[in-house]
C-alpha cells in the first residue's frame, strides 16, 4: 500500500473513532436530559461510526498496510439544546465527507484504484448520513423553542430521519 494512501486511511480511522466517541457523548447527554429517542439515535450512530472505523482497519490490514490505532479526542459533552446537538452532528458529518472526498481525490491522483473502489462505500454512506442530519436539523429549526415539538421530535426521531415527517 502506498505510504500517502496509508496515512490518509489511518487519519480516517481517527476521524471515524472521534465521531463515534462524539456521538456517544451526545447520546449520554440526551439520555441524562430525558430525550430517550434522541439518545437511542446517537447510541446507534456511535455504533455505526465504530463499524466504519473497523472496516477501514480491516481493509488496511488486508492490504498488508500498517494500522495506527489513534488517540481519541475528548468530545464536547455539554449542549445547550437539541439544536446545538444536531448542528454539531451535521458539522461532524460534513467534516467526514470532506475528508473522504480528499481520499478519493488522492486515490485518483496516485492511481490507487483498489482503494478508490473500497472508498465508494463511504461516499454513499456519507450522502445518506448528511441527508439525515440535514433533515433532522431542518425539523428542529421549524420547531424552534416549542417544548411539545421537542417531545414529538424525540418520540418520532426515527420516522423523521427516514421520511422527514412526523407520523401523524
Ligand atoms: Fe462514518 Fe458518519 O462518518
Amino acid at each position: 500500500m502506498q505510504q500517502d494512501i496509508q496515512a490518509l486511511l489511518n487519519d480516517q480511522v481517527k476521524y471515524e473513532a472521534d465521531a463515534s466517541i462524539q456521538y456517544l457523548a451526545m447520546a449520554s447527554w440526551a439520555d441524562a436530559n430525558g430525550y430517550n429517542g434522541v439518545a437511542e439515535f446517537f447510541y446507534l450512530q456511535s455504533e455505526e461510526e465504530r463499524l466504519h472505523m473497523t472496516k477501514l482497519i480491516k481493509f488496511i490490514n488486508q492490504r498488508s498496510g500498517k494500522v495506527v490505532i489513534p488517540k481519541i479526542k475528548q468530545p464536547s459533552s455539554e449542549y445547550r439544546s437539541l439544536n446545538e446537538l444536531f448542528d454539531l452532528f451535521l458539522k461532524s458529518e460534513m467534516f467526514v465527507t470532506k475528508q473522504i472526498n480528499h481520499i478519493i481525490h488522492k486515490c485518483l491522483e496516485l492511481k490507487a484504484y483498489n482503494v478508490h473502489n473500497f472508498m465508494q462505500w463511504y461516499v454513499t454512506e456519507q450522502l445518506e448520513e448528511e441527508a439525515v442530519a440535514r433533515t433532522l436539523l431542518d425539523k428542529l429549526t421549524i420547531i424552534g423553542n416549542d417544548k411539545s415539538g421537542h417531545y414529538l421530535f424525540d418520540r418520532d426521531i426515527n420516522t423523521i430521519a427516514t421520511t422527514g415527517h412526523n407520523p401523524e
